[in-house]
């Protein structure tokens, strides 16, 4: 098991002057969710157990290019959204580069062209910090790699995860693999709240193309900040109860994703999504995120399942947006479902279609 400091690397054995790398990053949604980092042990250390699956088509792509530069005295890079500078973006890479600094020595020794953009709708609501954090990760460890040919392909993907989270906590969880785990779990062998591990069972096949879709229901900026709400369970009345939950329900979940039990599945996503909103809301001070069309689409879900016996389930994440869980098998009935009866209660009648992917991709060819 690596330690934090296992990610210091020693010394480089090649030197590189100029180059560019490509990595596309996916989103993810969490089943077990992550609410809450521990106390006073370092940065993004998360206070329960997650698991996620990662999604395919809600991606970030970056392209790094890089030049070493002649002074060290501090970072240089520029930022392009879609092509374009995109400077209000700039000052939470500043932030990210000072916190990876000492894993990454050579970060000063360049001048960096970060080029970005997201495969979903900019400002539909779906959170880009995860595939953005992780892509970014990806393409410098490329460079590490680079510096360092001898580094392992786990080294490589643990690392990054590990970078990842110290951009945005669960970011570390769009890496690699279709099931991932982050945190310190007893039962899941390798897991640690220092990076996300792949879920090392095979996966009942009920989950192959597991589908998700996205209803936007509110594309606007979120009136409490995830990093805001995670703070706000210190101290919080049931925080030690719910972190031991989340360790219960990882091992339910464990159990289900390899037995196949669509039924139990239903019941520890939905009961974890609602969960995570009951903690907002018994926060002090308390919040809701949730707007009333998240409730209308939930109840018609309800009723639906209990009607056609579809194996459909909600989750949720820290915003009103509701993503939809189904089967593949599902998915002809649950697209009718969408068009007839939910997509009047998404913003712009947007909706989002994904399903689960494998993780982050590098392009070669760019
Ligand atoms: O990674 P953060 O700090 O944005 O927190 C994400 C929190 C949830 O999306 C609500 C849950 C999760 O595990 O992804």
């Amino acid at each position: 098991m690596f330690s934090e400091n296992d990610f210091i690397p020693k010394k480089f054995s090649q030197s590189v002057e100029t180059g560019k790398f490509e990595w596309s990053s996916p989103s993810n949604i969490a089943l077990v969710k992550y609410w809450g980092k521990k106390e006073g042990v370092g940065q993004q250390i998360p206070a329960n157990p997650s698991i996620s699956f990662t999604l395919n088509n809600c991606k970030t792509i970056t392209t790094l290019a890089f030049a070493r530069k002649q002074s060290q005295d501090g970072f240089s890079f520029e930022l392009l959204f879609e092509g374009k500078p995109k400077e209000d973006f700039k000052p939470k890479i500043q932030q990210f580069f000072e916190r990876v600094l000492v894993y990454l020595p050579f970060l000063k020794e360049y001048h960096f062209v970060i080029d970005t953009q997201n495969t979903f709708p900019h400002s539909s609501g779906i959170a880009s910090s995860a595939s953005g954090m992780a892509a970014l990760s990806m393409n410098l460890m490329s460079l590490e790699k680079a510096l360092n040919p001898n580094m392992t392909e786990d080294y490589f993907y643990q690392k990054a995860s590990f970078l990842a989270r110290l951009g945005s906590g669960s970011a570390c969880r769009s890496v690699k693999g279709e099931v991932v785990v982050w945190g310190n779990h007893d039962n899941v062998k390798g897991s640690t709240d220092l990076y996300g591990v792949e879920f090392s069972h095979r996966i009942h096949e009920n989950f192959k193309n597991f589908q998700d879709t996205i209803l936007l229901v509110d594309k606007g900026e979120k009136q409490v900040s995830s990093s805001v709400g995670h703070n706000l369970m210190h101290n919080h009345p049931f925080a030690e109860r719910r972190f031991e939950q989340a360790h219960e329900n990882l091992d339910k979940l464990s159990k289900v994703l390899q037995d196949g039990n669509l039924d139990e599945f239903i019941a520890i996503v939905e009961s974890e999504a609602l969960t995570l909103h009951a903690m907002m809301m018994t926060s002090l001070p308390y919040f809701i995120l949730m707007k009333p069309n998240t409730l209308e689409i939930i109840n018609k879900i309800w009723k639906f399942r209990n009607e056609t016996k579809t194996p459909v389930c909600f989750t949720l994440d820290a915003g009103a947006n509701v993503h939809i869980l189904y089967p593949e098998t599902a998915k002809e009935a649950v697209s009718q479902l969408i068009k007839t009866e939910l997509v009047g209660y998404c913003q712009n009648g947007h909706y989002i279609c994904d399903q689960i992917g494998i993780g982050s991709i590098e392009n070669k060819n760019n």
